[in-house]
């Protein structure tokens, strides 16, 4: 059983706006589909909001309080993280936190989390939805991959794996 949580940040921590991504930026979103392909993800209402349909090839879990709250089908409601996690590795083995905020500060809190993929994108955004700065001294991290920018991609970025050192 893995839990993992995946994230695009800014240089200033933002990572979304006006209910989406900050940036259009089609490798780091490739390495996303890659990374998350065959196992369970799991979102706020919010981020789910952002696309209305479910992500292919995935568990989708939508975490939300409300109780009715309607959703494509196939992707599946949860009330709480804890009840998402327990859905979502009742089905894959390794289950993904794709965000937002409230998700992913919970997680990253929680010691069953051992893998974070953190991409960094070379830039200060705007937006509307960030994430506090996280301490990886307890992790061990590794480059993945490094991004120039080109035609298709404004922002060069960078690709971590952070593992905690405790799952070593
Ligand atoms: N850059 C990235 O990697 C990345 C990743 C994901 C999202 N984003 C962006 O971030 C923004 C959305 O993130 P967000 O933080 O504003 O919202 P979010 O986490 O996607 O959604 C927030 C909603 O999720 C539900 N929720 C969250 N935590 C919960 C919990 N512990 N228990 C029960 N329900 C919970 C609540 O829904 P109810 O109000 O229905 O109860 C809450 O209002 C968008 O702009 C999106 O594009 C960026």
């Amino acid at each position: 059983m893995t839990i993992s949580i995946i994230y695009a940040r800014s240089l200033n921590h933002c990572i979304g706006h006006e209910g989406g991504l900050p940036w259009d930026l089609p490798s780091e979103f490739e390495h996303f589909n890659r990374t998350t392909l065959g196992h369970s993800v799991i979102m706020g209402r919010r981020s789910y909001e952002d696309h209305r349909s479910e992500l292919p090839g995935r568990l989708n879990i939508v975490v939300s309080t409300q109780q009715n709250y309607a959703l494509v089908p196939r992707v599946q409601l949860a009330s709480s993280l804890d009840q998402a996690l327990e859905l979502g590795l009742k089905y894959h083995k390794e289950v993904f936190v794709i965000g937002g905020t409230e998700l992913i500060v919970k997680a990253m809190h929680s010691r069953e989390t051992c893998t974070v993929y953190e991409s960094i994108i070379d830039a200060n955004c705007e937006g509307d939805t960030f994430l506090p700065e996280f301490n990886f001294d307890n992790w061990q991290s590794t480059l993945i991959s490094k991004h120039a920018a080109d035609q298709n991609h404004r922002f060069s970025f960078e690709i971590w794996r952070r593992t905690r050192l405790s799952q070593i």
